[in-house]
């Protein structure tokens, strides 16, 4: 074999492996350089989803004759002017991507430099090159790119559907958009116009919310929460999604950097972490999330596709990301997203028409509606949760008609001993009291916690629970624990254990299925996993054996006291697992049910 420095045709093709994966990655590349040149409305085109045909026409600085020669150059980039690689402004530095392109496509760039009287062009086909000759355009740049991979036929083979590949490149596209709100873009299949995103003005953060909306509809960000938090520096805004909006995949995270769309492992692990507490593992939240820090802070020449990036301080930014997320989620209290309310209502629709035989009550229903009767105030504490919340002022909650004014509303009646149903001064509530219950007690435990730890009261009768001795044995090895968690668990003798405390914001407790099944689920928490990591399950399975929850009546000062909690509870509109605890239904949707509207 001879040892030989590889020409620069093939040195292209190389680059082009890397940074050109796909149409996609073409696309993001030209519509890269049209923002980093000042471009205020980017038009791109694609034919069989960018296999035979790209077109990016922007209306930028745009280059002179000399810069054209220079552009499709290796390494050529007007984005360094210092040589310095921490201080990178652009989302261009590397100057690959247009010689790369050019190397396993045929690529005609036209060009009028801001200012100057007339065009030139250039082309490139398959790497080689021509001069620049005069040409006709406007001011700005248009790259065209045709037969992509022509050149390299094995690239070729693994590029998937037209519509596979077009997706991929509109994603591509609406990413660089939703970062860069304040210029148009357009998107053509052919002649069909896919995607039409009109400048947005307003400041920033308005016109950020109203690309979301352009993008993926009102539904979007009406089901999300603003966040805008700032740390020594690092500066984080955006939209996050409410927990009962979410997902069975990860497909609308949207996390930019300095204006870059990045795919980030410890910035999705941030948002992860921020929502564990409210979502299942196997859901997904929305979220679109921008990270403004001082260039130096992020090392952006990682990849060659630059769509990764490093921290100075990872640790800063994620306690940046989980705080931010955490305090706005936690002020959400009581919303779930529209959908939760919209299925409820196709679910009633689905019954028959509305107003169909609404003159003939069915034998039955004035029973049925007798049973609807609200329950008459009750003087009884809400057993296990404590005395409910001091009122609002200038709302006394034993008032039954201004309890109405509470955004739970006032208790009507519960179902099937498991759900509560208020009316509101908007419509009306159904609660599901198990799965709120479930909540409540978790961020009450968890506040006991942050405070030094959870109040305990003392059985009268400690309780015997016969176990297997391994069960047994896993489970006093977590004593101290359970104990902080206000459990007081200790050995008793061969297989068994005795409870002598539970935690008093439980009120009274099932003892024996409680332990029965904490055991279970210590057992498959696996070697050395600490209980907090799973205090939100553990929570649950106390709440689960507590006194209030699915199948128990309570009487009418027991619902208001729940819902009155909720109300002052954070992250109480769905259980750790993301499901709503709260259905709302506007009165309006209601009158709409029986053709009143
Ligand atoms: N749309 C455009 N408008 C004006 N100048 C451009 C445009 N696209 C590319 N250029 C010029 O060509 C150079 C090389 O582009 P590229 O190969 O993408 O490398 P980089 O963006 O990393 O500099 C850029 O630095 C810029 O000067
Ligand atoms: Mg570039």
């Amino acid at each position: 074999m001879t040892l030989r420095v590889l020409p620069e045709s093939l040195i292209n093709r190389i680059a082009a492996g890397e940074v050109v994966e796909r149409p996609a990655a073409a696309v993001k590349e030209l519509v890269e350089n049209a923002i980093d040149a000042g471009a205020k409305r980017i038009d791109v085109t694609l034919r069989h989803g960018g296999k035979s045909f790209i077109a990016v026409t922007d209306d930028g600085v745009g280059m002179d004759a000399a810069e054209l020669a220079l552009a499709v150059l290796r390494h050529a980039t007007s984005k360094l002017a210092d040589d310095d690689l921490t201080h990178i402004e652009t989302l261009g530095f590397r100057g690959e991507a247009l010689p790369s392109i050019g190397a396993v496509s045929r690529m005609t760039i036209a060009s009028r430099a801001r200012g100057a009287a007339e065009a030139f062009q250039i082309t490139i086909d398959g790497g080689r090159l021509t001069a620049p000759a005069p040409a006709a355009l406007g001011p700005g740049t248009r790259v065209e790119v045709r037969d992509l991979f022509f050149a390299t036929p094995a690239r070729l083979k693994f590029l998937k559907a037209d519509r596979t590949e077009f997706g991929h490149a509109r994603d591509a596209l609406s990413r660089l958009a939703m970062a860069h709100p304040e210029r148009a873009f357009t998107l053509a299949d052919g002649e069909t116009m896919r995607l039409d995103l009109p400048a947005a003005a307003a400041d920033l953060f308005q016109a950020r919310r109203a690309r979301l909306a352009q993008l993926f509809g009102a539904d979007f960000t009406d089901d999300a929460l603003s966040i805008e938090a700032e740390r020594d520096g690092l500066r984080l805004s955006g939209l996050v999604g409410l927990p009962t909006a979410s997902r069975r995949t990860a497909d609308r995270q949207y996390l930019f950097v300095n204006g870059r769309p990045v795919r980030d492992r410890m910035l999705v692990g941030a948002v992860r972490g921020a929502y564990a507490d409210v979502l299942a593992r196997d859901r997904h939240p929305m979220v679109a999330l921008f990270l403004d820090a001082p260039a130096a802070f992020v090392d952006v020449n990682v990849h060659p596709a630059k769509t990764e990036v490093r921290f100075r301080d990872a640790g800063l930014v994620r306690g940046l990301i989980v705080g931010a997320i955490r305090h706005a989620l936690a002020g959400a209290g009581i919303r779930t997203a529209a959908a939760v309310a919209q299925g409820a209502l196709g679910a009633f629709h689905q019954g028959g028409a509305p107003g169909a035989g609404a003159h003939h009550p069915a034998p039955g229903l004035a029973e049925a509606a007798a049973r609807f009767q609200a329950p008459g105030p009750g003087a009884g504490e809400f057993q296990g949760l404590g005395p409910p919340q001091a009122p609002a002022a200038g709302v006394p909650a034993d008032e039954d008609s201004s309890a109405v004014a509470y955004p739970l509303g006032a208790a009507r009646a519960q179902l099937f001993d498991t759900y509560i149903v208020a009316e509101t001064a908007q419509g009306m509530v159904i609660v599901d009291q198990h799965a709120a219950h479930e909540r409540l007690v978790f961020e009450r435990i968890r506040a006991a916690l942050d405070a030094g730890g959870v109040a305990r009261q003392i059985l009268l009768i400690p309780e015997v629970v016969e176990l297997d001795s391994a069960a047994a044995e896993a489970l006093c090895a977590h004593g101290e624990e359970l104990a902080a968690l206000g459990l007081l668990v200790e050995p008793f003798g061969d297989g068994a254990v005795v409870v002598r405390e539970t935690p008093a914001l439980l009120g009274e407790v099932a003892v024996e299925g409680l332990i029965r099944d904490l055991a279970d689920e210590i057992a498959g928490l696996g070697q050395g996993l600490a209980l907090s990591e799973r205090l939100e399950t553990v929570c649950a399975t106390m709440a689960c054996h507590s006194s209030v929850r699915a199948g128990r009546r309570l009487n009418a000062a027991e619902m208001n006291a729940l819902l009155r909690e909720m109300e002052a509870t954070p992250n109480a509109a769905q259980c750790g697992h993301g499901r709503p605890t709260v259905v709302h239904l506007d009165r309006a949707d209601i009158e709409k049910l029986f053709g009143r509207r």
